[in-house]
C-alpha cells in the first residue's frame, strides 16, 4: 500500500525555526488535515512533502506514484486557454493530443465549465471559474495523492460546497488519498479522516482527531456538532488564541 511517511521532520527559514518534530503517517485512501492558524508553516510542510522544498532535518518517505497539487490561488497558465490549461499535466505524461483534449473536455463538464468557457483565457474567466479550472487540471491526471493547500478558502460558500462534494465523492469511491491543508475546522472535519493540528512558533503537531463516519454521510447537523465540540477543545482554544464567551 502507498503511503507518505514523515519522521521527525524540522525545518527553518534562516534562524526562525518553522516546524519542528513532525511525524504522522498517510495511507492509501485517506485524508489527512493540518489544521492551525495562518503563519503557522502549513503550506511550508505542504511543499516540504510534494517535493518542492528541500527537507532540512528528519525523513520523508512518499511511495506514491502519482500526484498532484491545487493551491487556494488557481495558478493558471496565462497564456493557456481553459482546455490547454487542464490538458497541460496529461502532455507531460506523454498522453498523445487528441486523447489529452478529450479528457481535458470531459473533466471540465464534470466541474461545470461550459462548452462556451472552452476557448477563454484565464485573464477572462471569475475567480470561481478559475478554481473550477485548478482542480480539473490538478485531476485530470488521476493522481494516487492530491496536495490541498486551502483551495475552498476564497470560494463563496455556494461554490465551496459544490468543488467539496466532487472531492468526497472521490473520497467515497476511495480513487484517491489526500494531503489537506486548511485553517477552517469546519471543512476539514467534512473532509478529513484524521486531522492533525498544528500549534505555531514553531509548528509542531500537539493533537490528533480521527473521524470514522463515511464522508458520504457527513450531514450538517453532525459537521456543525463537530465543530462545536472541537471549538471547545482546549487544545483548539489555545492554538487558534479563541476568547471563551
Ligand atoms: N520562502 C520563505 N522564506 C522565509 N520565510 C518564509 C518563507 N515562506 C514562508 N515563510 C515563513 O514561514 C512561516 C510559515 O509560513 P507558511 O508555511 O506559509 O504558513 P501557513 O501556510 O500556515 O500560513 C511564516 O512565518 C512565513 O513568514
Ligand atoms: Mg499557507
Amino acid at each position: 500500500m502507498a503511503r507518505l511517511t514523515v519522521e521527525k521532520l524540522r525545518f527553518s527559514f534562516g534562524y526562525k525555526t518553522i516546524l519542528e518534530d513532525i511525524s504522522f503517517e498517510l495511507n492509501q485512501g485517506e485524508v489527512l488535515s493540518i489544521v492551525g492558524p495562518s503563519g503557522g508553516g502549513k503550506t511550508t510542510l505542504l511543499r516540504l512533502c510534494a517535493g518542492l522544498l528541500d527537507r532540512q532535518e528528519g525523513s520523508i518517505e512518499n511511495s506514491f506514484k502519482t500526484q498532484a497539487i491545487a493551491f487556494q490561488d488557481p495558478r493558471l497558465l496565462p497564456w493557456k486557454n481553459v482546455i490547454d490549461n487542464i490538458a497541460f499535466g496529461l502532455k507531460a505524461l506523454g498522453v498523445p493530443k487528441a486523447e489529452r483534449e478529450k479528457r481535458a473536455r470531459e473533466i471540465a463538464l464534470t466541474f461545470d465549465l461550459e462548452e462556451e468557457d472552452f476557448d477563454k483565457f484565464p485573464k477572462e474567466l471569475s475567480g470561481g471559474m478559475s478554481q473550477r479550472v485548478s482542480f480539473a487540471r490538478a485531476l485530470v491526471t488521476q493522481p494516487e495523492l492530491l496536495f490541498l493547500d486551502e483551495p475552498f478558502s476564497a470560494l463563496d460558500i455556494g461554490l465551496k460546497r459544490e468543488l467539496q462534494n466532487h472531492i468526497i465523492e472521490l473520497i467515497a469511491q476511495k480513487a484517491i488519498t489526500i494531503f489537506f491543508i486548511t485553517h477552517d475546522i469546519m471543512e476539514a472535519i467534512r473532509l478529513s479522516d484524521k486531522i492533525l493540528l498544528l500549534e505555531p512558533d514553531p509548528g509542531r503537531i500537539v493533537k490528533t482527531y480521527t473521524f470514522d463516519r463515511p464522508q458520504p454521510e457527513r450531514t450538517d447537523e453532525w459537521v456543525y456538532a463537530e465543530t462545536a465540540k472541537l471549538l471547545k477543545d482546549p487544545y483548539i482554544i489555545k492554538t487558534f488564541e479563541l476568547e471563551l464567551k
